[in-house]
């Protein structure tokens, strides 16, 4: 079965959709079957991946308001073994449509159960928010990966996002585990950058991945041409940083 990790922080631009799309796409090239989920309306995923997000007819707020199964709303991407299940701005929308539904919380994990078995890896990217979607996504998650951008501010909300966590596993999801804290647009020339380093390490410890995340502009670039690192630059160092990302990831799952 396949495992389903959400990458989340309600903190805005910390890489979260970077993460997501990289991440999927070096598991992709490793041979692993991948589902991505955009969970987010501002449908970053979607589009650095290059689906047209104004062609979207069914995607996540379909699948959520469980007016399509997940199947139907799975596309494929040019990425190898790298589906996803795309959004739009549409999916502001169902934080207002759930509020009053029961089981309002459950709505994306009833939705996946039919298609876990397809995939060796769900990674969903969570919108910047610890509303009803990103709730979902967790509820749904065997685990998270929390980006921490290594800048000013970084452990600014993390409190209050374990704190979400927590209350998830006591109420919803008592499987729910913490994949790791992944330290993001590390600049190795900037004190500061080291320094959180050393301070997030120093308090989570074996909870932070190995792997660091380095700014690189290229990761920055390819988005906008609908590619992921590895199709836009294999060779550039972000490129590297996601493969071996990866390669943690599978190698503390097998
Ligand atoms: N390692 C990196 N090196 C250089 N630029 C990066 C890196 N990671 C992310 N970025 C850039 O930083 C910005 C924010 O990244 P990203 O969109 O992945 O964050 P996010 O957490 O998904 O944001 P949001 O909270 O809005 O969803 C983007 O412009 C992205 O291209
Ligand atoms: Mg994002």
């Amino acid at each position: 079965m396949g495992k389903i990790i959400a990458i989340a922080n309600q903190k805005g631009g910390v890489g979260k959709t970077t993460t997501s799309i990289n991440l999927a796409a070096s598991l992709g090239v490793l041979e692993k079957k991948v589902l991505l989920i955009d969970a987010d309306p501002q449908a970053n995923a979607s589009s650095g991946l290059g689906i047209d997000v104004d062609a979207v007819e069914g995607g996540t707020y379909h699948v959520l308001e469980h007016s399509i199964s997940a199947k139907d709303a799975i596309v494929k991407t040019s990425s190898p073994n790298v589906d996803i299940i795309p959004a739009n701005i549409d999916l502001v929308a169902i934080e207002i449509e759930l509020v009053d539904k029961e089981d309002r919380e459950y709505m994306l994990k009833k939705a996946l159960v039919n298609i876990t078995d397809d995939y060796d890896y769900i990674l969903i990217d969570c919108a910047p928010s610890l509303g009803l979607i990103t709730l979902n996504s967790l509820v749904a998650a065997d685990s998270v990966i929390v980006p921490i951008q290594c800048e000013y501010f970084a452990l600014e909300g993390l409190g209050k996002l374990l704190n979400t966590i927590k209350s998830i596993q006591n109420i919803h999801n008592t499987e729910l585990d913490i994949e790791g804290l992944l330290l993001t647009m590390f600049d190795s020339r900037l004190r500061l950058s080291n320094q959180v380093v050393d301070e997030v390490r120093k308090h989570f410890h074996s909870m932070v991945f190995e792997t660091i995340i380095r700014r690189n502009t290229r990761l920055g670039e390819a988005p906008s041409f609908g590619e992921s690192i590895i199709a836009y630059d294999a060779t550039s160092k972000g490129a590297i940083n996601y493969l071996n990302l990866a390669q943690e990831l599978i190698k503390k799952n097998s």
